[in-house]
């Protein structure tokens, strides 16, 4: 609506992700005036905490959370105002009584209800919604990961929220799409006319994505242990990374234009079959070693737990079958405690079909294009050059050209703030559709099924190091290398 007017209730909005995220992304809309200030945030728990406890909560918590100092106590004043706690048992359909009254002062608003808890509750969770009568046209519900553990799991949450609320009131979060950096994949694909002709198999050799992460299971062990790297990142993040790279041009940037394409490239990925397993993925757990040059435990320790199989980092081969790709494989992996954070995506272009520089000494590297999204952005896009001097014969050397930013840049903000104001202007661009979760998940799901066949044996490396070797073996196999080694 006008001026971005809403009642904004968050359901589980006591949790970790809600203090960490979605609170400071909140603060920074309402600061920056993309939320109305007669927009009401509302806090659903079943927390025994009273109004004035809970703004002061908030207040703490926003003051631990909110990074670089932010946190400006003139602006909390008018916040505060748009705090509002509603003490809820949200699992008991029974409970809703509060909320229902709460809502009622403005029966047209917007409603955007976020479910930042745990998905086993989201069917109880709409269904009350539903039955208490609190969804109206202007209603939207937001999903947090993770979406099933597998097609079938996801399809038991999706089919449930869909009794209650239409396919486009429906907002699945990735949070990695509301990422300034990753949105600039699409930037950089349409909108520069030089790589448009490069951007295919008849230039390109392969693709490489890596989402590494030097942090380990920091406290979510309980979750992690039961999805590990495919489920958590893979699936997910990785697929629409992927997606973004791969996708043929929308014919707008409309949500379901985008979405089109994005299934497309999901049902073109060349199914998994069984002998594949063994030879195109690969899992590994960490073992102890130290992290950023502090001694660390091992995975099994850090859960303390006898045994698991739980995979912490995950390298995979994908072959796209369509048009644009065929021929060009997509490496991609991801894990935990690695040697250091870092998300880049690598676009390798061929050799040279034919050299003239005979010197020894000059060797043509193949370019390739360095997209890193964190922690630093940054595009590169490597060249080779003559080394300056009067040698008898022409030297060549590899030199990088490099994107430089302007300084006058403004404070990049976190993939949620983008996230959130999308779902309050209900632009579901940069959310999940159903059928593309579907897609991810089948794909998926033959990897699961193989693994737990044990077709690929569970690997080890060391925490701080850059991963096990089979993944390195992974790409050689294939006469390749991975851009850091
Ligand atoms: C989350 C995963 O979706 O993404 C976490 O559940 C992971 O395990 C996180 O650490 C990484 O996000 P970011 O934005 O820090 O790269």
């Amino acid at each position: 609506t006008k001026d971005n007017l809403c009642d904004f209730i968050l359901f589980g909005g006591h949790g970790d992700l809600a203090f960490r995220k979605l609170m400071p992304a909140l603060y920074h809309l309402g600061q920056n005036g993309y939320i109305s200030s007669q927009s009401r945030i509302i806090t659903v728990s079943r927390r025994d905490i009273s109004q004035v406890e809970h703004e002061n909560l908030v207040k703490e918590k926003l003051k631990e959370f909110l990074v670089d100092d932010d946190f400006d106590e003139d602006f909390f004043q008018k916040f505060q105002k748009q705090l509002f706690f509603v003490k809820v048992d949200f699992s008991d359909i029974n409970d809703y009584e509060a909320l229902k009254k709460s809502l009622s002062l403005y029966e047209d608003r917007d409603r955007i209800n976020y479910l930042s808890t745990s998905p086993d509750f989201f069917g109880t969770i709409c269904q009350a919604l539903h039955e208490w009568d609190l969804i109206n046209e202007n209603s939207r519900v937001v999903l947090e990961k993770p979406l099933g553990k597998d097609l079938e799991s996801s399809r038991v949450i999706n089919n449930k929220v869909l009794e209650f609320f239409d396919e486009d009131q429906i907002y699945r979060i990735d949070h990695y799409l509301g990422k300034d950096t990753v949105q600039n994949i699409m930037a950089l694909r349409f909108s520069n006319r030089i790589f448009m002709p490069l951007w295919d198999s008849s230039s390109i050799d392969h693709v490489q994505i890596t989402v590494a992460e030097s942090v380990g299971v920091e406290g979510r062990g309980g979750y992690y242990n039961d999805y590990g790297a495919l489920r958590d990142m893979i699936q997910n993040h990785l697929m629409q990374l992927l997606c973004l790279v791969a996708m043929e041009p929308p014919c707008s940037l409309e949500a379901n234009s985008v979405r089109d394409e994005k299934v497309k490239v999901l049902r073109s990925i060349r199914k998994m079959e069984a002998k594949d397993i063994s030879t195109k993925t690969v899992r590994a757990q960490y073992t102890k070693g130290s992290s950023n040059g502090k001694a660390v435990d091992g995975y099994l320790e850090d859960l303390k737990l006898d045994s698991s199989n739980t995979e912490t980092f995950a390298a995979i081969r994908v072959d796209i079958d369509n048009f644009r790709w065929s021929g060009v494989p997509f490496y991609i992996r991801s894990g935990k405690r690695l040697q250091s954070r870092n998300s880049e995506i690598v676009i390798q272009f061929k050799d040279m079909p034919h050299s003239i520089f005979l010197n020894e000494n000059s060797n043509i590297i193949s370019n390739k294009l360095v997209i890193t999204l964190q922690p630093k952005e940054s595009i590169e896009l490597k060249l080779m050059n003559k080394t300056p001097g009067l040698g008898a014969s022409m030297k060549l050397q590899p030199v990088e050209l490099e994107l430089n930013l302007p300084h006058n840049v403004q404070r990049k903000p976190d993939a949620y703030e983008r996230l959130i104001l999308d779902v309050i202007r209900a632009n579901p661009t940069l959310f999940m559709r159903l059928d593309e979760v579907e897609a991810a998940w089948k794909w998926t799901d033959k990897i699961i099924e193989g693994w737990s066949e044990n077709l690929t044996s569970m690997k080890t490396y060391t925490s701080g190091s850059s991963g096990p070797s089979a993944a390195i073996q992974l790409i050689a196999q294939d006469g390749r290398s991975w851009n850091d080694e």
